[in-house]
């Protein structure tokens, strides 16, 4: 019998996850479907018990209800913990397992698919909301240095706070990054939606810099800045393809080769 998943948000109709896991089901013969599934702004938790009940194995969660996933969860890595945040739920006969596979998504892609090795690297996160959450605990795991700079600095202090057991991380406000220069620098921020740019010092980037943006489908004046002071510049799809990935393992405990699909969605 297929075993059923979906991805359930809202607004839903524009997610790539349909695409990306019937590229994945093709590729590893894994007996699957995957639909993505609006669910009301107020029917999230109905919405779960109703694919539950249908027998679905499990599904992904994007916004706005990746905390409502994180306290519907009955058993949470310790990433999902970290990021205060589910984006992948696998329903087990013993309850339901929640995960967070979107920082172990932003350091495969640039570990793997940019080739760029973050230990001891100096990483400056921009934004302290909940997308920054999702990707501090992997980013230290990979052996960042991160420095997280916010338009509201104490919430990025606050972050700093909350993460200084598990590594190197310090929190400012964007006036206070001075002289410092950063071998990568990540927009977690929502800025890019409305097209506001985040005033960066023009020395900000390292000699060969990344600059990444969390975002994809457009080039957000953060991306622009980068491109006009010399840094590599990636989107967040590879993020997309990779966190899609790490459920797919989560669920059928098979690895897709993600190379592939992100070509073919690059093409697209
Ligand atoms: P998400 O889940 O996408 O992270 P969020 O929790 O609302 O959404 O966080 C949005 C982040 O983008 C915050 O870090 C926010 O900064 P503030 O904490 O100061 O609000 C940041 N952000 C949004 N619009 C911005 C802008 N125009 N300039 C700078 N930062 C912005």
């Amino acid at each position: 019998m297929t075993d059923k998943y979906a991805v359930i948000g809202h607004p839903i109709s524009h997610s790539k996850s349909p695409r990306i896991h019937r590229m994945f089901k093709e590729q590893t013969g894994e007996d699957i479907s995957y639909e993505a599934i609006e669910a009301p702004l107020d029917g999230f938790i109905a919405t779960i018990e109703r694919l539950h009940s249908e027998g679905y194995k499990g599904c992904n969660v994007t916004v706005p209800f990746k905390f409502e996933a994180f306290k519907f969860a009955t058993e949470l890595s310790e990433r999902a913990q970290s990021a205060q945040a589910v984006n992948t739920l696998r329903f087990d006969a013993s309850g339901i397992f929640g995960d967070n596979t979107d920082g172990a998504g932003l350091v495969a892609d640039i570990e793997h698919n940019l080739g760029i090795s973050l230990r001891n690297k100096r990483v400056l996160l921009m934004g302290a909301g909940g997308a920054a959450y999702g990707v501090v605990l992997p980013l230290l795991h990979a052996g960042a240095h991160i420095a997280v700079a916010n338009r509201t600095a104490g919430k990025a202090r606050q972050l700093a706070v909350a993460f200084a057991g598990s590594g190197n991380v310090t929190g400012c406000g964007y006036d206070e990054l001075g002289e410092q220069q950063f071998d990568a620098i990540i927009n977690a921020t929502s800025a890019g939606l409305s097209d506001s740019k985040i005033e960066l010092p023009e020395t900000i980037f390292a000699p060969g810099a990344l600059a990444y943006d969390m975002m994809y489908g457009r080039e957000t004046p953060f991306m622009a800045f980068a491109r006009a002071h010399g840094a590599r510049v990636a989107d967040g799809l590879g993020m997309l393809v990779e966190q899609a990935a790490e459920a797919f393992f989560i669920w059928r405990g098979v690895r897709p080769d993600t190379s592939p699909v992100l070509e073919k969605l690059r093409a697209a």
